[in-house]
C-alpha cells in the first residue's frame, strides 16, 4: 500500500542515450528512479540514433518495473503519465512516447508531454524546494546551451544561445580530440583536475570586453571554434612531440575558456534583468568547475541553484516534476500527441529590441 501524496507521477525519458523512469509524489518525493545509461554508443564515440531507440525499446520496461518496485507502488495506483516529447531524437522519443501513450490509455490517467528543457529546470527542486522562479535560466546539455529569464514558472524570454554547437557536444569532441571516451565532459573534467589552465592560451569565442546589450551576440554563445582552437593545439603538440605531457593542461584551458564563456554571458543577463539569482540545468551543470564559477561570480549576495549530478542529467524524476506543473496547468496531452525532435520550449518568447525585463 503507497503513502504517496498525490498526484503520483510517472515519468519517462528516452530523448537520448538515458533510459529512465521515476515515480515521484505530490510533495517532490522520488519514490523511485531508474537511470539506464547506454554505454553501446561508447564504442562508436557518440550517441547513435537508431542503437539509442532499439535499447530504450528492450529496456523501457525494466526500467519501468524497477524504478515501480523501489516506489512500492504498482502501475494502476499512478495518477498520470508524464514523458519527454522533445526536443531529442525522434525514434528515441517516439519509443518513449508510445509507451506513455499506451499506458495512459489503458489506465485512463493524464498524459503530459514534457518538453526535455523545460524538465531540466525543474531538477533543482527535487533538492531545494527553494529552487523556484524569478531566476536567470542557464541550460548546458549535449545538444542545447540557451540563457533564460524566467519570471515565473512556464514562461521564460530568450535572451542568448548557442550558434552552433551545445556546451556540452564541445565537451564531447574535445574528449574524441583528446583519445577520451564517450561522454567526454566526466572525463574532460577530470584530466583537467592535473592541468594548469593557463599553460596554453585559447580564445573565449563571442566574449569581447566593449560589446553592448544592443549587440546581436552579447548574450549569444559559440563553441566551435573553441573545439577547433583545441585540435590544433593538440596537433601542433604532437609535432613538437610534448602532447602526451600536456594533456591535461589542455583539457584543463578548453574547461576554463568554456566556464568563462558560460560565466560571462550568464553575468550578463543577471545585470540585465537585475536578478541575481541563477538556475543552472543539464548535463553541463554536473561539471563542478562551472558551479564554483557561477557561485563565486554571483558573490555572497548572489544565489545559485543546481542539482546533484544524478538529477542534472538526463533523468526521469525531472520528467516527472515538469509533467506536475503542466498537469496543474491543465495542460493535457491528447493521444494524438506526436514526438517532435525540435519541439518548442513552451512560454518562451524572444526578447524584442524595445522589451523592458522586469522581475515583478
Ligand atoms: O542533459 P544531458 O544529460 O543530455 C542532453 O540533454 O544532451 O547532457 C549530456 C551532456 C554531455 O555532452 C556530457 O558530456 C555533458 O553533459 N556532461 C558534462 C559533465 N557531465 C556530463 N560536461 C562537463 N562536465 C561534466 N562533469
Ligand atoms: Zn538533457
Amino acid at each position: 500500500m503507497s503513502t504517496a501524496c498525490t498526484p503520483l507521477i510517472l515519468g519517462l525519458e528516452t530523448s537520448c542515450d538515458e533510459t529512465s523512469a521515476a515515480l515521484v509524489d505530490g510533495q517532490d518525493h522520488i519514490l523511485g528512479h531508474v537511470i539506464l545509461s547506454q554505454d553501446v554508443h561508447e564504442i562508436y564515440g557518440g550517441v547513435v540514433p537508431e542503437l539509442a531507440a532499439r535499447a530504450h525499446l528492450q529496456r523501457l520496461d525494466d526500467v519501468v518495473a524497477g524504478a515501480l518496485r523501489q516506489a512500492g507502488v504498482s502501475l494502476t495506483e499512478v495518477d498520470a503519465i508524464g514523458v519527454t516529447a522533445g526536443p531529442g531524437l525522434i525514434g528515441a522519443l517516439l519509443v518513449g512516447l508510445t509507451w506513455a501513450k499506451s499506458a495512459a490509455f489503458f489506465l485512463d490517467v493524464p498524459l503530459l508531454a514534457v518538453h526535455h528543457l523545460e524538465a531540466h529546470l525543474f531538477g533543482p527542486i527535487l533538492e531545494h524546494p527553494e529552487a523556484q522562479p524569478p531566476f536567470v535560466g542557464l541550460l548546458v546539455s549535449g545538444g542545447h546551451t540557451l540563457i533564460l529569464w524566467v519570471p515565473r514558472w512556464g514562461s521564460s524570454t530568450w535572451l542568448g544561445a548557442t550558434r552552433d554547437d551545445a556546451a556540452g557536444e564541445a565537451f564531447d569532441k574535445v574528449g574524441k580530440v583528446l583519445g577520451l571516451g564517450y561522454p567526454g565532459g566526466p572525463a574532460v573534467e577530470e584530466l583537467a583536475r592535473n592541468g594548469d589552465p593557463v599553460r596554453h592560451s585559447l580564445p573565449r569565442p563571442m566574449l569581447r570586453r566593449n560589446q553592448r546589450v544592443e549587440d546581436d551576440d552579447y548574450f549569444d554563445l559559440s563553441f566551435s571554434g573553441l573545439k577547433t582552437a583545441v585540435a590544433n593545439l593538440v596537433d601542433e603538440l604532437r609535432s613538437a612531440g610534448t602532447y602526451e605531457r600536456e594533456r591535461a593542461h589542455v583539457a584543463a584551458a578548453f574547461q576554463t575558456a568554456t566556464i568563462d564563456v558560460l560565466v560571462a554571458k550568464t553575468m550578463r543577463a543577471v545585470e540585465h534583468t537585475g536578478c541575481h539569482t541563477v538556475l543552472v540545468g543539464g548535463g553541463v551543470s554536473a561539471n563542478n568547475g562551472l558551479r564554483e564559477a557561477l557561485k563565486r561570480a554571483l558573490g555572497e549576495e548572489g544565489t545559485l541553484f543546481h542539482a546533484s549530478p544524478r538529477l542534472s542529467l538526463d533523468n526521469g524524476a525531472m520528467v516527472a516534476r515538469a509533467a506536475r506543473f503542466r498537469l496543474e496547468r491543465g495542460d493535457i496531452a491528447g493521444l494524438e500527441a506526436d514526438a517532435r525532435a525540435n519541439m518548442p520550449f513552451p512560454g518562451l518568447e524572444r526578447l524584442g529590441e524595445s522589451d523592458a525585463l522586469t522581475i515583478n
